[in-house]
Order: C-alpha cells, then structure tokens, then sequence
C-alpha cells in the first residue's frame, strides 16, 4: 500500500524579530497535530529552521490531500493565536488567505509531497532553509544527482548510473505550472543552463530512471508572487528519499559542504551563503545568514524513526566556521553590486518610489 510524506511549513511569527518561533507556539501547533495522529495521519514530526515551522505527516491519503492540508492550516491558524498573545514578530506571516480552501497550495504555506511504494527499508531526509528561496537547492540537487564529483554511485552503481530525470519550474509562471523534463547524464548542459538562474527556474521533482520512483519533491512557492508585495521570503522545505536506486545520504548531503550563496539574507535583499546548521537553529548575523537543516529518517509502514540531525557532527562545525568567513566577505561590500539582489528581486516596494522620486529629478543636460 502506498504512503505518502508531507511536509507542509509555515512562518507564523517569531521571538525578537524574524529570529525563531517560541516554545508555545510550537506546542500549539503540536497540540492540534496530534489530536490526528492514529486517525487522519499516521506519524509527525514539528520542527523548526530559524522562525519557519515544520510539519511532517505520514499517511495514506495521497498528495494534496483537502484532509492533511486542512489539518496543517488549521494547526498553523491555532499557532498564530499564540504568536499574537505573546506578541511575536510577524505572527501569521505566511497565511495568506483569509480561510482555507482545498489545498494550502497558493495560501502562503510551503509544501513538498511525495506519494510511493515503501520499500523494504526506507530512509529519506526533511531539508528546511530560512532566509532563502527554493532555488538554493538548485546546485546542491544537480551535485547530489548529476555530478561524479559528489555523487560516487554515478560511477560505482549500475542502477544510480542510469541517471536521473528532473523536473524543473518556471516560478516567473504564476497562473499554473509550467514545467520541463530533463534527463541526466544526456541533458546535462541544458539543466546547467536552466539552474543557474535561482529565482526563475527551480527543482520541483527528480525521479530515478532506473526504477521510475520518485526521488525528490521540493517547494515551489513564491510569496512574492502570491502576494504580489514582500511579505517574507519563500523558505522552502524538501524531501529527499535517498539510498538503493537513489544517491546515499552522504551523497545527497555532500553539496551543502560548498556553502554557496544564495538570496536572501536581511529582508530578502541579499546575497549570502547557505549555511548548514543544527535541527531548531535560530537566526541571528544581518537576519541571516540563510541556513539549512538537514533531518533523517527511516520509515515503516507510516511509523517514522527518527530524526537524526544530518548536521549535527563535527565535520560541519568547520563548514559553518568556513560559512561565516563568506558571510563576512559579503558584508563587507554591503549594498555593493554582487552583495544585494537584482532590482526585480528586491523584497521592499519602497525602494521603487525612491528610485521613482528619484528619476523624476533627473535632468537632460543641454
Ligand atoms: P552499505 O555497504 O552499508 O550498504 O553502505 C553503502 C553506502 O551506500 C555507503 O555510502
Ligand atoms: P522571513 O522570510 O524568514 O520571515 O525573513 C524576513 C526578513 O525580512 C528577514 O530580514
Ligand atoms: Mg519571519
Ligand atoms: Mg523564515
């Protein structure tokens, strides 16, 4: 019978600014979680990744399932009534609509699904960022799945060597989906050519061509576009299934060891490296630096084991100490060129009626 993973993550507010959600919050959101869980829902897991919540469901109700949605909203509605009493920062952020409608898709709320056969042993990671958008997990997925350089069964294992297909969003594209299919190793200097652009062309899913399974599926949303103003930035969430026909775990987790910079950072304006850090981490340096979590898990027949903080070792001390080394080598160019996103990426209107203020003193000199 086939199971389905969702995790569903919202920011609802957080203690002293965008840093992290309370206690309380956190508890409320649990609270109304596990009232389902045995019934709707199989097993969960909360956490958070600076102030964004995660909610892992197990279950068997397939992906975009009206039920589990609900039930994230619902929980995420009874956590922004704490975040208000105790006058958090931001408290609701990521709702958008006023009600719930048959799926959080294009509410505010983040969401990546897989729905499969679980196999014998079946263990698959839960990646949260904050700070950034779902093009930060561009280069370490095409890493993780297409290179040699980090993804050793590419060359070691017949079933990995029969590559992967990806499935990449237009995010510009905002009335539907618009996708394309590319198949590695054959299309890998077409895939290149699409990732390097974060903000436009973005992961959506990756499927193994061994076995045909799904491998990855990750969060597409842009705030930016639902809500058509800043509101915060679209800290994505990501399932990654790993081992057998897929990448290992540390295969799968080795790109994060580059640190490579991403958007984001203060306001969603900048540029910064994503640093990998601990399960529950706060924010603190310039409202950033954009970091990421890593949970691994093992699952059975719904029930999860786990998690194990996947950054949690001392190997990733020394990429963190290597990651703030480049958060500082940014900041130092402050507004600078390279240091701040693009004009169409900027996530404060206000800078445009500056600039508009600003174009109407410019003068045609004679
Ligand atoms: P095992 O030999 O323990 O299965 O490990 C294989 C592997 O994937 C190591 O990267
Ligand atoms: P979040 O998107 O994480 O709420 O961050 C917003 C922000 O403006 C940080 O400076
Ligand atoms: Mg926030
Ligand atoms: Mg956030």
């Amino acid at each position: 019978m086939e199971i389905t993973l969702s995790v569903i993550k919202a920011d609802i507010g957080g203690i002293a600014g965008h840093l992290k959600p309370s206690r309380a919050l956190l508890e409320a959101v649990e609270k109304h979680v596990a009232k389902e869980s045995g019934r709707l829902i199989i097993d969960y897991r909360i956490s958070h990744t600076g102030d964004d919540v995660a909610i892992l469901m197990t279950h068997r109700e397939g992906t975009g399932s009206e039920a589990v949605h609900k039930l994230a909203w619902d929980a995420f509605i009874s956590g922004t009534e704490t975040a208000k009493e105790q006058g958090l920062y931001g408290a609701g952020q990521d709702l958008l609509a006023d009600s719930f409608s048959g799926n959080v898709k294009g509410l505010g709320p983040a969401v990546a699904e897989m729905e499969f056969e679980e196999r014998e042993n079946e263990p698959f990671i839960l990646f949260a960022a904050d700070k950034t958008d779902p093009g930060a997990y561009n280069l370490p997925l095409y890493l993780g799945f297409a290179d040699p350089m980090h993804c050793a069964g590419l060359m070691l294992s017949p079933a990995i060597s029969e590559g992967f297909k990806f499935v990449i969003m237009d995010v510009a594209h905002t009335e539907e989906d618009r996708v394309i299919e590319l198949v590695t190793p054959e299309d890998l200097y077409d895939l290149a050519a699409l990732l390097r652009d974060n903000e436009r062309f973005v992961v959506s899913e990756i499927y193994s061509r061994h076995s045909g399974e799904q491998a990855v599926s990750a969060s597409t949303t842009r705030l930016h576009n639902i809500a058509g103003k800043y509101v915060g930035k679209d800290d994505p969430v990501l399932l990654v299934r790993a081992q057998g026909a897929f990448p290992a775990t540390g295969e799968i987790l080795s790109p994060y060891s580059i640190g490579h910079y991403v958007a984001g950072f203060m306001r969603g304006s900048h540029v910064g490296p994503l640093m990998p850090v601990k399960l529950n981490s706060p924010i603190s340096f310039f409202d950033g630096p954009p970091v990421v979590s890593a949970a691994g898990y093992s699952i059975r027949e719904g029930k999860l084991t786990g998690p194990v903080d996947c950054f949690d070792h001392p190997f990733w001390g020394y990429i963190r100490e290597k990651v703030s080394r480049k958060s500082v080598d940014i900041r130092e160019q402050g507004f600078s060129g390279a240091a701040m996103l693009p004009y169409s990426e900027l996530e404060y209107g206000g800078i445009v009626e500056k600039l508009n203020r600003l174009d109407s003193k410019f003068v045609i000199r004679k």
